[in-house]
């Protein structure tokens, strides 16, 4: 949706059923008290203070906020810490034999972690990425599965007070190269492959490869996964032989500032670059401590389970961060949730007992598409609270859910936030809140939002408009703490932080979300730039010209759609290929088009302009409205009929 459209969608009407959380679910939740959002409101800022309090401090913070009327914005000052302490060597008096880490990965193979082992390989492998020579403003990448030694790397790296910056698995090297250009980063952690659906992925490859698009020099750590015993040329070191030579070794955890970098991570941005996001040691964890405790309602004795992948910030702050934090045992699962078949998250929810499981509603779409009967095989009655993150959750995949999976009585709570926030923004709170199957929730305590028209005056009730965040959070990125980004100072002067999602608000305060505004395509939760899309389509030789839109999808809400107009001479079944092709390079097979369509023409404007709009009708088979402002309206006849007939 472009931010001139009116959102034609039903849902910002207030007609929601409402679902009570159960007693025996409030009795026991961290937090059920209604008057914490009174609270929170009198005493904002200090209200954070109760966040801050889950962590230990090396030095106690002088003040919760400097700086509340506009950036530079400084959480916890003078506060010091170290998140490696505070995710596991403090837990280690209560709890050294429980498990931190349960890690289920290909085809039965398992491993556990106690936080005692934790401990042990952590510091082993800080001490090796010491003695690399990695150093304070060092960035480190890690471009691993789903394995522990992925949690481990980051762990060391937040022990030696050095930020890592974590590549999702599944990106092309050209993808890996561009991130670890832009954080000048000279330390690689990867390893030789890993099996994906039952085939070996040759990661080191990509890797290799990437390693030559850069121009610094990069040492590699390599990870065997495989056992096929490559060869490792100069430059590379095998993970398990430095973890063999440092057994034993203990490092003092770094002592960071609490505004000081933890990790950078990227997302997609409005335009076509990757946009570079650095959360901070304190506040970021400060923040996914307490909605980990708040929302998600994490006890320390809980088997959690968060389905994202850690290349992603759910998996930075809902796998890693916030559940060690808080001292319970987190589940890695490194598989494909219908392989060996569709029962496979409830045979480990089983085996497992988990108590709260969090994941996407594209994965609770999936799991409805393939029919009750998977989970029914199960005993899942360990489970208390369900929650999903990444996309807008339907009411009927709301209602499924909670029935199919929770059993008819857990709570489910859809929580709103992204890569630059850090940690939920809006969620409901299941001890405190009613829900609204199909509604995320309000704005948490402490947080303050609302939805805003063009002109930035608030809209009324349950109209469209864009979701504005008005006051600071402790998750915030640098360069909002900085105000070197995205902080957008409005006429009248007061700070705002705009996410780029459109929303509408009801009367109770209740957020339903309605979409991106900006150019980002979110598939399956995964947020891709439109503009890097199109750019990759439009460099592959043949392509004249391409356009990207996103289509409602079936399971994966969006679907990326190409509309691509070729130069003379070139078939589409080569281009379709190279097209293909180009973008599984450029990115990687998961933002590979759903449909590929060809036309000698993109619908535009006298002025020259694609006009996307009706593309996305196109896509979606929609009516096309006003194309009065077309300069070539026969176009689309024929478009509608190439991918009618696909
Ligand atoms: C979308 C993922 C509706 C939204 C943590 C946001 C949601 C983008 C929800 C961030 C939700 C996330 N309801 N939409 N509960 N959660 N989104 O950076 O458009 O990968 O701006 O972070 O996902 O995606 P990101």
């Amino acid at each position: 949706m472009t931010s001139g459209d009116e959102p034609a969608d039903d849902r910002s009407h207030s007609d929601h059923a409402t679902v009570e959380p159960p007693e025996w679910f409030v009795e026991q939740a961290n937090v059920s008290d209604p008057a914490v959002y009174d609270r929170f409101e009198r005493e904002w800022p200090d209200c954070w203070r109760e966040a801050a309090s889950l962590l230990d401090w090396d030095e106690p913070f002088e003040g919760v906020l400097c700086g509340a009327e506009g950036p530079p914005f400084e959480w916890f000052p003078g506060g010091r810490l170290n998140a490696s302490y505070n995710c596991i060597d403090r837990h280690l008096p209560e709890r050294k034999n429980q498990l931190a880490l349960v890690w289920e990965g290909h085809l039965g193979e398992s491993r556990t972690y106690t936080y005692l082992e934790l401990y042990r390989e952590v510091n082993a492998f800080a001490a090796a990425l010491r003695e690399l020579g990695v150093g304070e403003d060092d960035v480190v990448t890690i471009y691993l599965p789903m394995v522990p030694e992925l949690p481990v790397a980051m762990l060391a790296c937040a022990r030696l007070g050095v930020a890592h910056n974590v590549v999702f698995a599944g990106f092309s090297a050209d993808a890996l190269a561009t991130r670890m250009e832009r954080a000048d980063s000279e330390y690689l952690v990867t390893c030789d492959g890993y099996y994906r659906r039952g085939s070996a992925v040759a990661q080191k490859n990509k890797a290799d490869n990437a390693r030559i698009a850069v121009e610094q020099d990069v040492s590699v750590v390599v990870l065997d996964r495989l056992g096929h015993d490559i060869h490792l040329g100069d430059d590379y070191v095998d993970y398990h032989d430095l973890l063999a030579a440092h057994e034993g070794a203990e490092v003092e955890p770094i002592s960071r500032a609490a505004g000081d970098p933890l990790f950078r991570i990227y997302t997609s941005g409005t335009t076509g670059r990757p946009k570079a996001v650095t959360h901070t040691t304190g506040g970021y964890l400060a923040h996914v401590a307490w909605t980990s405790q708040a929302v998600l309602d994490i006890k320390p004795e809980d088997t959690y389970w968060c389905s994202a992948d850690i290349g992603w910030i759910t998996g930075h702050s809902y796998i890693v961060y916030g559940p060690l934090a808080l001292g319970t045992t987190t589940v890695l699962y490194n598989g494909t949730p219908d392989h060996p078949e569709k029962d496979r998250l409830w045979e480990l929810v089983e085996q497992y007992a988990v108590d709260v499981f969090y994941t996407a509603p594209t994965a609770v779409r999936a799991f409805m598409k393939w029919g009750k009967e998977h989970p029914a095989k199960h005993d899942l009655s360990s489970l208390r609270l369900l929650g999903t993150v990444g996309e807008p959750m339907d009411a009927r995949a709301w209602e499924w859910y909670r029935e199919h999976i929770g059993g008819g009585e857990c709570p489910v709570v859809d929580t709103w936030w992204q890569t630059e926030t850090g940690a939920i923004l809006v969620s409901t709170l299941p001890g405190v809140d009613e829900m609204k199957p199909g509604v995320a929730g309000k704005p948490l305590p402490g947080v303050e939002a609302t939805v805003v028209d063009r002109s930035g005056a608030d809209v009324k009730p349950n109209e469209a408009g864009e979701l504005v965040v008005t006051q600071p959070w402790p998750g915030m990125p640098r360069s909002l703490l900085d105000g070197t980004d995205w902080g957008v100072p409005p006429s009248d002067g007061e700070w705002r932080y705009r996410p780029e999602d459109s929303a509408s608000m009801d009367g109770d305060g209740y957020v339903t979300f309605l979409g991106r505004i900006d150019d980002a395509i979110n598939v399956a939760g995964r947020r891709f730039s439109t503009m890097e899309l199109e750019s990759t389509v439009a460099g592959v030789d043949g392509v004249a010209e391409a356009a990207v839109v996103g289509a409602n999808h079936e399971t994966t809400g969006t679907a990326i759609y190409a509309f691509v107009s070729p130069e003379d001479g070139y078939g589409k079944n080569g281009l379709r290929a190279d097209i293909e092709g180009a973008i599984v390079e450029a990115i990687g097979g998961i933002a590979r088009p759903e449909e590929i369509v060809f036309t000698p023409d993109l619908p535009k404007t006298r002025s020259g302009k694609v006009m996307r709009r009706l593309l996305t009708a196109v896509a979606n088979d929609e009516d096309l409205g006003d194309t009065s402002a077309l300069r070539n309206p026969e176009i689309l006849g024929e478009i509608q009929s190439s991918t009618a007939g696909e």
